[in-house]
């Protein structure tokens, strides 16, 4: 491991609370993680005082340790395992970002040969699954074909479900990594009715994957190494993402012990929200409903109305107070896909450009703090790429799975794990008493 890796550590400092009801107090020791705010330790408040936290949304709620992935929202930084994101987006490849989210350091170049090996002779899906295919309906959004194709990995493999054995959970957290393009590739193929396009082992993990999308038997399919490397890095980009809603969600549905693949299905399901992964889908609908920048200062009203519902796609983030540093290198790798592709005077960028210029400079965005987020340039990258809007999520899926797989295998490592049961304010009806049907008016 890194050894810049700290445990956790006391001080002697406390927080005392004050019961102003009854002039009772109660001090909570104070914890320092390596870097980042300190936190205070409330596991015995309830046992200590009686009361619980009251935090819907988690906007102050630390639920676990974790050496995995650091971000500073004020500042906009995003560290893995310690590795600031602009310098793994331009040295490194998706490949070396897994190993590093999984194992904690960088490989050196035998461990990246065997690593990038064994994941690539993992990509191919049990031959049954083609099948399972068949169940789906032609026109299903392919993030529900992922929700129900993933969880139904378990039933596949169930040589790697016993998740006390950390041989069966690395092998699990393998196949996940590998088989996933392969199954999203596989979702899309289906949507349009095509073949399905099997891996190549002489291919690279973003190659094969472009492969498996857009290749047909009928005629080879020449990879572009522009777009290759675009994804790739949209893919590092994507890796990790600390404790957001779908990484809860993969440490919530396996802190009861459930199986691998099933709590990365749930993780899929969370990510699809639009406030979540559905947002680059959104995006994009966002643009095209705007159509052109003459219409910007129009919805950019509608964002600012408290009483309308609209908001801009792609803009704002619960951490990121400051501008998202993964938008940055998104916005210079939406720069070299249409480049590459002779993608000239794009109008979807155009409105993306302007519309990011006015609500940079709107005194309602500066002040509540919302910049572009990464979605604001990933629709408009997929769709240069020829990749359909109802597959952007799905791509977010394929890239995040290596930071739930990390994050799931530091829970299960991690001694003071849990089951994950929230509290909860209660305001319904008291105890009343049941009446018979005959009595009720
Ligand atoms: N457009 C207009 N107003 C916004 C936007 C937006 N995109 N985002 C937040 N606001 C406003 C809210 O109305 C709120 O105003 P108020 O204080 O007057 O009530 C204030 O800014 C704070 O917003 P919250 O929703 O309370 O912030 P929260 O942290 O809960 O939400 C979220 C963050 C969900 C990302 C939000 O900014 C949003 O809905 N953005 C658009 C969807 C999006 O782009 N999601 C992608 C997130 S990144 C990712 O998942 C990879």
């Amino acid at each position: 491991m890194n050894e810049k890796v700290v445990k956790s550590s006391s001080s002697n400092r406390t927080v005392t609370l004050v019961d102003n009801a009854t002039g009772r107090e109660f001090s909570f020791p104070v914890i320092s993680g390596s870097v980042g705010p300190d936190v205070i330790d409330l596991r015995n408040l309830y046992q200590d005082t009686g009361f619980f936290t009251f935090d819907p949304g988690y906007t102050s709620t630390g639920s676990c340790e974790s050496a995995i992935t650091f971000i500073d929202g004020n500042e906009g930084t995003l560290l893995y395992r310690g590795y600031p994101i602009q310098d793994l987006a331009e040295h490194s490849d998706f490949m070396e970002a897994c190993y590093l989210l999984l194992y904690g350091d960088l490989p050196n170049a035998e461990q990246k040969r065997r690593f990038e090996h064994d994941i690539t002779y993992h990509t191919m899906l049990h031959e049954q699954m083609h099948e399972f295919y068949d169940g789906f309906r032609r026109d299903s959004h392919p993030m529900a074909v992922m929700v129900g194709v993933v969880g139904a990995l378990s039933a596949f493999y169930h040589d790697s479900t016993d998740i006390t054995n950390p041989r069966h959970r690395m092998i699990a957290s393998y196949r996940m990594i590998a088989k996933m393009p392969t199954i999203a590739a596989w979702a899309y193929k289906y949507a349009i009715g095509q073949p399905f396009i099997y891996p190549r082992n002489e291919l690279k993990y973003s190659e094969n994957f472009l492969h498996m999308l857009f290749a047909n038997p009928c005629e080879p399919y020449v990879i572009n190494p522009v777009l290759a490397r675009a994804l790739d890095r949209i893919l590092i980009l994507h890796a990790d993402h600390e404790q957001n809603a779908s990484t809860s969600t993969v440490r919530l549905a396996g802190s009861s012990g459930a199986n691998p693949f099933a709590c990365i299905a749930a993780g899929i399901a969370s990510l699809w929200g639009p406030a979540h992964g559905g947002a680059n889908e959104a995006v994009l609908r966002m643009l095209e409903e705007i159509g052109d920048k003459s219409r910007v200062p129009e919805y950019v009203k509608r964002a600012k109305d408290p009483d309308d519902p609209f908001r801009l796609m792609g803009f704002g983030h619960r951490v990121y107070k400051n501008y998202d540093p993964r938008a940055r290198i998104m916005r210079q790798t939406c720069y070299e896909v249409l480049d590459e592709l002779g993608v000239r005077d794009e109008p979807l960028l155009e409105l993306a450009m302007s519309l990011e210029n006015i609500a940079l400079d709107d005194e309602f965005f500066v002040k509540k703090k919302l910049y572009p987020n990464v979605d604001f340039y990933s629709g408009i990258i997929f769709k240069a790429m020829g990749i359909p809007l109802s597959m952007f999520t799905v791509l977010f899926a394929v890239a995040r799975t290596v930071g739930w797989v990390a994050q799931w295998n530091e829970m299960i490592e991690d001694p003071t794990q849990k089951i994950g049961r929230p509290r909860q304010l209660y305001t319904g009806a008291t105890r009343r008493e049941y009446k018979l049907l005959a009595q009720r008016a």
